[in-house]
């Protein structure tokens, strides 16, 4: 089959690999239809090389048809429509009870000290192969695959895989009063997806990013917005919009690819070029993050509020403004959504025919799986106006 694959900085390419075959009872194959491209693919093209192997199949958010079920998978059969979460969680251990589905003891990688397997993720999180590619092999099949109905397009569906328990997440965490206000930071497709979730439960949403047709996109489903390139303190131009106070809580939708800090992204860049066995201990334990938007947010948010983290974080070190934190009595929190367990919160606004959080309109480019390099670049790049990329195997 073609699959799309890791080979160095931002290399990747679509190669002939081997089909995928059962090896447990509980896997499933499935033909992939639809497979998106995140944010957090960027991390691997860019900063997280030294926990990539050459050639490993990336991507971890699709959907396709059941082709084939080991004999422990009791709900599927061969032509069921299905999106997979892009965490691999067996649905019965101790966290899996508890719907801690990114923390599944079953598929911790231990080896590295982490949390649940992830597909087309880095070492660290199991070199499971991933969903850019025609087939994939479902681990836990027995419980991951979201069973979706026939009619409407893949691209109702398809981000449940990801974008969508994401964002319902995190503003879930960032535990917004009634008729309370959430500032989203980075109006990527998770950031763009928080604040219209935020809207639609009835809070006060304020968008902030730098990329004019992103803040666009906001503006056009309502939301307020603040280009962050204009404001000299983003802290002060959010408390002049909230009564002098900062918001109730914020979204961290940006991760470690945050603009400014460019002593940071000279060390990433650095750290990209270094071997592999130098740059990993450097990437863990020395921490390189770029911490603009967490700064941004602690700073943003009001006093006693909350800040919830979506955006995903490498290094290990970097110190937080523990003081700034701690006075202002900030809770934080974060971590990989538990996919599976918003999904019963999301089916009926995704299921709706009148698409109430503008799924269908989110993806500008849809591209052929041989494509996929270059949708990389644009959306990396953000160039012709790519806010999201899907491809199509
Ligand atoms: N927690 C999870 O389970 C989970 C799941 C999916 C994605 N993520 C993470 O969420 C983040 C967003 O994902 P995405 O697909 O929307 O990515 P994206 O890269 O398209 O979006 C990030 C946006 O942040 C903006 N930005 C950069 N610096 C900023 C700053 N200082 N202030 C405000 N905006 C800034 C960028 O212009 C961009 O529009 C990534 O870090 C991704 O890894 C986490
Ligand atoms: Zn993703
Ligand atoms: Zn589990």
């Amino acid at each position: 089959m073609k699959a799309l694959t890791w080979h160095g900085r931002r290399d990747v390419r679509v190669e002939s690999v081997p089909d995928p075959e059962l090896k447990e009872p509980t896997d499933a194959i499935i033909r992939v239809t639809s497979t998106a491209i995140c944010g957090s693919d960027l991390h691997l093209y860019e900063v997280l090389g030294p926990f990539m192997g050459e050639g490993d199949i990336l991507g971890h958010e699709p959907m396709g048809i059941v082709e084939e079920v080991g004999s422990a998978v009791a709900d599927l059969r061969p032509g069921d429509r299905v999106v997979i979460p892009f965490n691999i969680a067996c649905g019965h251990c101790h966290m899996c009870d508890r719907k801690l589905y990114a923390q599944c003891e079953t598929t911790q990688v231990r080896e590295h000290g982490m949390g649940a397997a992830l597909f087309g993720y880095t070492k660290l999180y199991g070199q499971v192969p991933g969903g850019q590619a025609e087939y994939l092999r479902v681990p836990q099949a027995q419980f991951g695959p979201i069973k979706v109905p026939e009619g409407p397009p893949d691209d109702r569906f398809l981000y449940l895989s990801d974008v969508l328990p994401t964002a319902w997440q995190g503003v879930e965490f960032a535990d917004v009063p009634d008729g309370g206000s959430v500032a989203v930071l980075g109006l990527g497709p998770v950031g763009q997806m928080c604040a219209r979730i935020a809207r639609h439960r009835g809070h006060t949403v304020i968008g902030v990013d730098r990329v004019p047709e992103r803040l666009d996109l906001a503006g056009a489903h309502g939301i307020e917005v603040i280009d962050e390139s204009d404001a000299d303190d983003l802290g002060d131009a959010v408390r002049e919009l909230t009564g002098g106070r900062g918001t109730d809580a914020v979204v961290e939708a940006v991760g470690m690819e945050a603009h400014g800090s460019p002593a940071a992204k000279a060390a990433h860049t650095l750290i990209g070029l270094m071997p592999d066995r130098a740059a990993a201990p450097m990437m863990t334990r020395v921490g390189m993050d770029r911490r603009a938007a967490l700064l941004q947010a602690i700073e943003v948010v009001r006093r006693g509020g909350t800040v919830s983290i979506l955006g995903v974080y490498g290094g290990m070190t970097d110190p937080l403004p523990m003081m700034r934190i701690f006075d202002k009595g900030v809770t934080l929190r974060m971590g990989q959504a538990h996919v599976r367990r918003w999904v019963d919160d999301l089916m009926p606004l995704v299921a709706d025919d009148s698409d109430p959080l503008g799924v269908e309109g989110l993806a500008t480019h849809h591209l052929p799986l041989d494509e996929g390099p270059h949708g990389y670049e644009i959306f990396q790049k953000k160039q012709d106006g790519a806010v999201k990329v899907v491809l199509n195997p």
